[in-house]
């Protein structure tokens, strides 16, 4: 379904509503809210009207009190789980839904038509709080709307992450996968090995731009995440409907883990938590007790991640020390395995299979492809449409990430001004025009692309606010991609005007159109500029061997 273009030019009337509804009829007129206003919600919508009065009450000071005849949040049969319909008159404003989420969206779409002021976290002054007659009616295109967060190449501190989930339940995604894991930092307690945060959670200093120019900060950076810590991120991305899909990067990716405990590893030599970026060498072994090791590790994992989907990785693995190892080349002999890709998808299948036993449905990336994908795989395809088209076309379900479309700290224009500038550019207009499903599926290979994610890298990210600038506007224009119909792009930077001021109030630092501030840039750290054809002939080259 496409958005005729009276909707459209109508979402921008209708307050500039980003993601840009399915459809929209403007009214007359407008509602106006005063302190007797009341709210009311069917019990079964209640954490719709809870969300409301806790986020509206201290920008507007509207109490909102319990009872009919103002704002109500109505159960009705027959929308989708996350559909809602949203009817304001001059007389009353009608949130319909069928399940919480729908409700929950047509709460933030409300909040959407509101001043932009009342995205603020206190009052600014007296002000009339009002919306304009609509009737919204809006679901969402794909069911997995994501974006990942990397917290291990730099921490982000816990409130910054829960301000991450707000920022992501007002643009309609509804996923948070947290990359805890890497060579560079281990960022999640686990109770049975405690060295993996006291030893894996911090490094001696980072690189300083990209590995090219050889510059190092000379700074420990570090950070974790406790147990309580992470169900607190958990049950908070709950109530606003983001469900957390934690990733555990196994069999590479592991340095930090085998800095913590050496006999994860292949070598004799201690190793320390990684300082530079780029894919490294070590790799866990293929010890019976490596397994074990992180089979514990899954299971406080699952205690603390009640959502259907856990990442195990799989990404980016040197076969390097496997080839030169006594053990792995005794366990390729012994398994009857082709080589170490295959070595790999039996180590991986381990803990796939543990995760289905528990009734979990285990993400991958698309590496797995190379050695064989584990059966009830969900893939990430973040190495372009190929990928993604194997895999579903080998009957697994995909979630595309494609590097050169949704990697945000891939750089957002040309010049030397962005700051600490990689990859190719991934401009606004090329994010907003993402299509998350590759070209020639068949209907049903196109049903099992469960969604898209975009993915926020942070090795030159270091801080909340550089993460700012480089989701935003961009998250923005990805939420549109994976929740709307709607192609517009003028229609979006209309819309982006207004939601810009959103941004103002929630005070995101966000990339201005024209550039970065000065303050945004990083003269200090270089970066390492790539052409789109550069980008294009590595993932070429990555998946050269794989065979429709
Ligand atoms: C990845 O970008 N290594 C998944």
């Amino acid at each position: 379904m496409t958005a005729p273009a009276a909707s459209r030019t109508a979402a921008t009337a209708a307050g500039g509503v980003v993601p840009a509804p399915a459809r929209v009829i403007t009214g007359a007129g407008r509602f106006t809210f005063d302190a007797a206003t009341p709210l009311a919600a069917d019990p079964a919508l209640a954490r719709a009207a809870a969300w409301l009065r806790e986020t509206l009450g201290p920008a507007t000071g509207l109490p909102l009190p319990e009872g009919p005849g103002g704002v109500e949040i109505r159960l009705t049969d027959g929308l989708g789980p996350e559909e809602y319909r949203l009817t304001v008159t001059p007389a009353s404003v009608l949130i319909e839904a069928t399940a919480p989420a729908g409700a929950f969206y047509g709460a933030q779409t409300l909040r959407q038509l509101l001043d932009p002021a009342a995205f603020r976290a206190g009052r600014t002054g007296d002000r009339t709080w009002t919306v304009p007659a609509v009737t919204i009616a809006d679901a969402p295109r794909y069911a997995w709307r994501g974006c990942l967060i990397d917290v291990a190449r730099h921490y982000l501190p816990k409130n910054d992450l829960l301000r991450y989930i707000d920022l992501l339940a007002t643009h309609k995604l509804n996923v948070l996968h947290l990359h805890l894991t890497d060579d560079q930092g281990w960022r999640l307690e686990i109770r049975k090995y405690p060295r993996l945060t006291e030893v894996g959670a911090w490094r001696r200093e980072s690189p300083r731009g990209a590995k090219r120019h050889g510059l190092f900060d000379g700074r420990p950076h570090g950070g974790f995440y406790s147990q309580e810590d992470i169900r607190e991120i958990v049950s908070y991305a709950a109530d606003r409907f983001v469900t957390v899909v934690p990733e555990i990067d196994l069999p590479g990716h592991t340095q930090a883990a085998i800095a913590a405990y050496p006999q994860l590893g292949n070598l004799d030599t201690p190793l320390d938590v990684r300082t530079e970026w780029g894919v490294g060498e070590n790799v866990l072994n293929v010890a019976d007790e490596t397994i074990a090791f992180f089979t514990d590790v899954l299971d406080e994992v699952l205690e603390l991640f009640p959502g259907d989907y856990v990442c195990v990785g799989g990404d980016e693995v040197p076969k390097t020390q496997w080839n030169e190892s006594v053990p792995a080349k005794e366990r390729i002999r012994e398994l009857n395995l082709r080589d170490a890709e295959e070595l790999q998808t039996w180590l991986m299948r381990h803990f796939t299979d543990y995760l289905l036993a528990r009734g979990r449905k285990p993400l991958g990336w698309d590496e797995l492809l190379e050695g064989g994908l584990p059966p009830g795989v969900t893939v990430a395809a973040w190495r372009g449409d190929k990928c993604a088209t194997l895999a579903a076309r080998s009957g697994h379900d995909v979630v595309v990430s494609p590097f050169a479309e949704t990697y945000l700290d891939f750089r957002q224009a040309e010049g030397d001004q962005e700051p600490v500038p990689i990859g190719s550019v991934t401009s606004l207009d090329a994010v907003h025009a993402f299509d998350p499903v590759p070209a020639g599926l068949t209907g049903e290979e196109r049903g099992r692309i469960l969604g898209a994610q975009a993915a926020l890298w942070t090795e030159h990210i270091d801080s909340p606010r550089l993460l700012d600038y480089m989701a935003f506007p961009r998250l923005a224009a990805f939420a549109e991609a994976v929740w709307s119909e709607e192609r517009d792009f003028g229609g979006f930077l209309a819309r982006l005007a207004v939601h810009e001021k959103r941004l103002d109030a929630l005070g995101v630092e966000y990339r201005p159109a024209g550039g970065p501030h000065p303050w945004q840039r990083r003269p200090d750290a270089p970066g390492h500029p790539r052409t789109r054809a550069e980008i294009d002939g590595k993932l070429a080259a990555w998946t050269a061997n794989l065979r429709f």
